[in-house]
């Protein structure tokens, strides 16, 4: 067997610097033993500055990428092999994009996090044909955040983002010096940008869901951080910011380090929390972004893992699945990558900040309406047959009883309102996500939102219900609404997705 044959699981553990599965939480691991001394060190995507007025132009196109498991193949990225640069964008700021499809087939780029009006959203309405050039002109104006962009087609936006079309966008004051957070890109700020993947036998990225992974959503037995597996992170030794993004079409993240050492959580979606938030595991769901800040001031290095999939399947049993196991969830601890502090880097942050941003409390009473949004993985026994090749329709699921039409705004919210939209869900948990809004928690299953998810956000995992408060800011006219969706990519795809607009 050749390194470009399939990997397994156990295979990318093992390249991955996991010395056997089911690592024991708690002991050390054996370093000696561990990253192999060929794992690839962490790409860090090209930092692109953008400045007030000045273009900034962004490519899909093909490529060819080294995952870290033999020779370069076949990929697709923006402006880069697979996935794409990172760009830094100052609040208050006008960029002139130029989007180009270099691909042989329709796209969008959607600016996911922006809180920008729908005509330059990206959404599914705002094609570009191949050779096509977009150039929407965006004033980005909001609070600091970790956001980002993808596809967004209409029914092909799950395999595009799976090849590699995905990156990250820092949306920034200019004052996390002042707040003492890390501000250095790729030394102590870095982007890291979880996914999971299936490889085939030439070592490419495969992508052919069967009726399972469109059910449960596509999962991969291999996790990619930047487009490789199992790499190693130098950093200094002190505290280091990470950027999370989960950009993996399906699976949810649970994520904690080798040594159980604590970290804290200090954004979420679309903000700062008004405080560092400690935590030992943090669970990341398809869409959503955290930033945490890391104390790597021990030297010692440390492996960043990911749990089983618990949260995918919520509920009692899994509604008509004829299997009695989670088909796709990862049952073992899985290493993402490693971390090695280098004394001799120069470390700018030694303690952990206090005050972050000012957080008001959600203004419940603010609210004109009350919607509830059902979210349905199958629509009854025509859905399951049509799923199964018996009828052909790809849209199988939806949102209170309707499949996504291009042509039917779905509900018409007021520009300057707020709203609560309640969410319901069953027999497996759903990110849900709203374009061109952030949003609040109020409640979560019956509970009050983890600190960690109770500061702006724009993407909530719902395992059987939730009540969000929505405020509506940017319009979208009719012609050119804004999407919700789940963010499962395979379930926006075939159907969970409607549209509204804001006039
Ligand atoms: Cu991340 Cu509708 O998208
Ligand atoms: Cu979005
Ligand atoms: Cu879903």
């Amino acid at each position: 067997m050749s390194t470009q044959t399939s990997l397994t699981r156990r295979q990318a553990l093992l390249l991955s610097g996991a010395a056997a599965a089911g690592l024991t939480f708690g002991s050390l691991p054996k370093w000696a033993r561990s990253a192999p001394a060929n794992a690839p060190s962490l790409p860090i995507p090209t930092l692109i500055e953008a400045r007030n007025g000045e273009p900034v132009t962004l490519a899909l196109q093909k490529g060819f990428h080294r995952f870290g498991h033999g020779a370069a193949v076949q990929s697709t990225g923006i402006s880069s092999s697979y996935l794409g640069p990172v760009v830094r964008v100052r609040s208050g700021d006008t960029i002139p994009f130029r989007v180009e499809n270099r691909l042989n087939e329709d796209t969008t780029l959607h600016w996911h996090g922006l809180l920008i009006p729908s005509h330059v959203d990206g959404g599914p309405h705002n094609t570009i044909r191949p050779g096509g050039v977009w150039t929407p002109e965006i004033t980005i104006k909001q609070p600091p955040a970790t956001t980002w962009f993808h596809p967004h087609p209409h029914g092909n936006t799950a395999r595009q983002v799976y090849l590699g079309l995905a990156g990250m966008m820092i949306v920034s004051d200019g004052s996390d010096r002042d707040r003492g957070l890390p501000t250095s890109y790729g030394v102590d700020d870095i982007p890291l940008v979880l996914q999971d993947k299936r490889f085939g036998r030439t070592g490419e990225l495969v992508y052919a869901p069967s009726m399972m992974d469109m059910m449960h959503g596509f999962q991969g037995d291999t996790l990619l951080v930047n487009g490789a597996i199992g790499p190693v992170a130098t950093v200094p030794a002190g505290f280091v910011r990470l950027r999370l993004l989960n950009a993996a079409n399906a699976r949810n993240f649970d994520l904690r380090f080798s040594d159980r050492r604590p970290f804290f959580v200090i954004a979420g979606d679309a903000g700062l929390l008004p405080e560092p938030v400690e935590l030992r595991n943090l669970v990341i769901a398809p869409a959503e972004r955290y930033e945490i800040l890391v104390n790597f001031s021990n030297g010692q290095p440390v492996d960043l893992f990911t749990g089983p999939d618990i949260h995918h399947e919520s509920g009692p049993g899994m509604m008509m699945m004829p299997m009695g196991r989670r088909i796709g969830s990862s049952a073992e601890a899985e290493v993402l990558m490693q971390f090695r502090p280098d004394s001799a880097l120069k470390v700018s942050v030694t303690r952990l900040p206090r005050e972050l941003s000012r957080l008001a409390p959600p203004d419940v009473a603010s609210a004109v309406a009350w919607r509830t949004f059902e979210l349905n993985p199958m629509m009854g026994m025509m859905g399951m047959m049509r799923m199964m090749g018996m009828g052909g329709s790809p849209q199988m699921m939806g949102i209170n009883g309707r499949s996504f039409s291009m042509g039917r705004v779905d509900v018409t919210t007021k520009l300057g309102t707020s709203e609560i939209w309640e969410i319901q869900s069953a027999a497996m948990a759903h990110p849900f996500h709203i374009h061109g809004v952030s949003f609040r928690i109020l409640s979560n299953g019956g509970r009050k939102p983890r600190p960690e998810q109770s500061g702006w956000k724009d993407v909530v995992l719902v395992a059987e219900q939730a009540e969000i408060l929505v405020r509506f800011d940017h319009p979208a006219a009719p012609k050119m609404p804004f999407m919700y969706h789940c963010h499962i990519l395979e379930h926006e795809d075939h159907g969970m997705m409607g549209q509204f607009a804001v006039v």
